[in-house]
């Protein structure tokens, strides 16, 4: 057992606080990660307000890459001093979807088995599994994917949580290649995720669709080749002309993303996607959220698909090493999102940023 500084949030709504806590030893399957940096994404604020659920105090912090101290008994997958970037759930290699091949959608993933806890040992619940504005903590090994470790843990930290929803959602959900038009509704974090995967991927045009135009300019330095600000102009009309302007006859984009999640930019995404597109939701919506309503003749009449894209149906252990590869090549921008470092101290201050501003990502650097 050692004791680390980190934040957490003790209870809904409190401002988080730097404290002590205790980590214990790695045990059987499980890995103590000394942190070199972690992002601070929306779902952390989440947590803190009791958004998620009730389980305080919780540990925040979970877009994180740093340096495996130590690991427990039968862990072969990683080693101490391996560079890694962490996710929310390592997989179980033995349920039916890990079977069939689409580990992305196990249904029997796993986060550490011991607790880590405050000085009076009451035990923290980790966001996301992970818990890393901490200078170590203690995830399962599965959880952590070997990257090359000579790439910049603020950058590829990222790839823990938004960034890897935003390409993913591009790439591994809505199939986004070389030949394909692009339409992106909300240029936030992830959806200028989103765009830098479609770019990746080839596609012409990607028309990146926001009411703020300072997301849109950012997103057209990731790789959007059109801009429309949806509270000036009709977005799918937009979208329909300039899909069109590529690919006379199209009635919209191949795949549109909704990176927003709302039921009024679903309905936009759903009726700017051409005949037989795709339509991927990879925002999050909240509980009390329903589907628009929309004729069932038109779901039916314009074929293609509907998806949701949960973690940017990513496969860490694929996508994780691919994507920093590409970062180190200077093919896949990842400094682009990470708009300041700051402190472990600076999380309260981060959280105050996201309600006003041109921040992609705030990233705690240890
Ligand atoms: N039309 C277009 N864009 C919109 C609209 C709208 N009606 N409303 C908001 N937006 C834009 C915002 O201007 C912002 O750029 O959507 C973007 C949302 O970005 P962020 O708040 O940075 O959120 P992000 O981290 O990208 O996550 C997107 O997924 O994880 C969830 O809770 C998260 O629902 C959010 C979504
Ligand atoms: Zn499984
Ligand atoms: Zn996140």
């Amino acid at each position: 057992m050692q004791q680390v500084k980190a934040v957490i949030a003790r209870s809904k709504a409190a401002p988080v606080e730097l404290v002590t806590i205790n980590v214990p030893d790695p045990g059987p399957g499980e890995a103590v990660v000394a942190v070199q940096a972690c992002g601070v994404c929306h779902t952390d604020l989440h947590y803190r307000e009791g958004g998620i659920n009730d389980e305080f105090p919780f540990l925040l912090g979970h877009e994180a890459a740093g340096v495996v101290e130590a690991v427990g008994e039968g862990v072969t997958s990683v080693a101490p001093g391996d560079f890694v970037v962490l996710n929310w759930r390592a997989v179980c290699g033995q349920c039916r979807a890990c079977n069939r091949g689409q580990a992305q959608y196990c249904f029997a993933t796993h986060n550490a088995t011991q607790k880590m806890t405050l000085e009076d040992g009451t035990e923290l619940s980790p966001a996301l599994g992970i818990g890393a504005f901490a200078e170590k903590t203690l995830v399962a090994a599965g959880q952590c994917t070997k990257v090359d470790p000579s790439a910049r843990p603020a950058a590829v930290g990222l790839l823990g949580c938004g960034v890897m929803a935003g390409i993913g959602a591009a790439i591994n959900t809505g199939a986004v290649t070389r030949g394909k038009s692009v339409a992106v509704i909300g240029c936030g974090g992830v959806g200028a995720a989103a765009i830098a995967g479609s770019a990746l991927a080839g596609a012409s045009p990607i028309i990146a669709v926001d009411i703020d135009d300072s997301k849109l300019e950012k997103a057209t330095t990731l790789g959007a080749t059109h801009t429309v600000n949806s509270s000036q102009e009709d977005p799918v009309e937009a979208i329909k002309r300039i899909s069109a302007a590529t690919y006379p006859g199209a009635e919209g984009a191949d795949v549109v993303i909704e990176a927003v999640g709302r039921p009024e930019t679903w309905k936009q995404a759903f009726y700017a996607r051409d005949l037989a597109g795709t339509v991927v939701l990879v925002g999050v919506p909240t509980p009390d959220m329903q589907v628009p309503e929309i004729p069932l003749i038109d779901v039916f009449g314009r074929g293609g698909a509907l998806k949701s894209s949960w973690y940017g149906d990513c496969l860490p252990s694929r996508d994780f090493p691919m994507l920093v590869d590409l970062y180190q090549q200077g093919r896949l921008d990842l400094d682009a999102f990470v708009t300041e470092e700051i402190g472990i101290d600076g999380v309260e201050a981060a959280f105050e940023k996201m309600h006003h501003g041109n921040v992609l990502r705030s990233v705690v650097v240890l």
